[in-house]
């Protein structure tokens, strides 16, 4: 639920702009004044602020300068609330950086549209810097030990065809085919040398090796949007087996996330058809029978049985996204 700081010193105007936002679904927290606001959003996020101008304590002009000139909140889109009649003030509150204005008595549709489309511009841009940050991060993991491969974009591809099949809602499929990506993210904090290492790693290398899928769930979970959500769930789960033989946690059956679950199917799958520095690619007839003998022990059988179900979409999949 998207929630609304609404800062006014006049208790009608809140209860009047309350029943509005709360009718419209959003979850509003009120304050009384530019000093109470401030104290909520140090300690609460918060998606939009409605700002009164004329406020004791603190006024709104003080409290829309120091929100727009502090890192973390100047991104919060921010409307000013003012009396018709005050041009002036409200060419002052957008001149301290308010993304828009609104005028008091409300009218109900400008009101409701106005915060709609505040928090609709700031959901869309957040979403778009996210989605090329995720895309940047995931090419430079895979950069270091593979330059030309589509790898990541092919197990993103691979996953969300699964989830469609496995049932999942479409937005629940496009949460995948960027969060998949990310999976092996972790490999950045993996040195070269066991990152790159041609043959088989020792016990201590592989050890190390085994970190990334820690590494990667500590770099994804600091901002709990649904997408890094997702892939922080993959890069922790995605080397879990069936059986609870795999890593880092061991779990076990239905105690493996779906997406963990699928993303362990397609990751095998693509890296034995691909060709790496250290080895042709496996024929499909050899892959297939590795991940057969895997039903059960490594993989989830359900998914697998899906996964074989529509081979020839992972085929044609495999055929749009050749390594250069
Ligand atoms: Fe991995």
């Amino acid at each position: 639920m998207q929630r609304v700081l609404l800062c006014d010193d006049e208790v009608m105007n809140r209860k009047v702009a309350k029943k509005i936002l709360t009718k419209e679904g959003y979850e509003v927290v009120e304050a009384e004044n530019g000093e109470i606001a401030l104290n909520y959003l140090k300690n609460e996020p918060f998606d939009l602020i409605l700002m009164d101008l004329m406020m004791p304590v603190m006024d709104g002009y003080t409290a829309t300068e120091i929100i727009k000139n502090d890192e973390k909140l100047a991104t919060i889109p921010l409307i000013i609330i003012s009396a018709l009649s005050d041009r002036e003030a409200i060419h002052q509150g957008l001149a301290l950086g308010a993304d828009e204005y609104l005028t008091k008595p409300f009218d109900l549709i400008e009101f409701k549209l106005r915060v709609k489309n505040a928090l609709k511009m700031n959901h869309l841009q957040d979403q778009k810097s996210e989605k090329e940050i995720l895309h940047i991060m995931a090419q430079m993991a895979e950069f270091r030990d593979n330059e030309t491969s589509q790898h990541t974009l092919r197990v993103g591809e691979f996953s969300a065809l699964l989830a469609k099949h496995y049932g999942w809602s479409d937005e629940e499929v496009e949460l995948i085919r960027l969060a998949a990506p990310m999976h092996d993210i972790g490999k950045i904090g993996i040195p070269d040398a066991i990152l790159l290492k041609p043959g088989k790693l020792s016990d201590e290398e592989f050890e190390k090796m085994k970190k990334h899928v820690t590494i990667g769930y500590h770099l994804l979970s600091h901002k709990q949007t649904p997408l890094l959500q997702l892939a922080a769930e993959i890069a922790y789960t995605h080397h879990e087996k069936f059986d609870g033989s795999g890593y880092p946690r061991g779990l076990k059956g239905d105690e493996i996330p779906i997406s963990g679950a699928i993303v362990a199917i397609v990751d095998v799958f693509d890296a034995l058809t691909s060709k790496r520095p250290y080895k042709e690619p496996f024929s499909m007839e050899k892959t297939l029978e590795i991940l057969k003998d895997g039903r059960e022990q490594h993989f989830h059988p359900e998914l697998l049985d899906l996964f074989f179900e529509h081979l020839n979409e992972v085929i044609a999949i495999q055929h749009d996204y050749q390594d250069s």
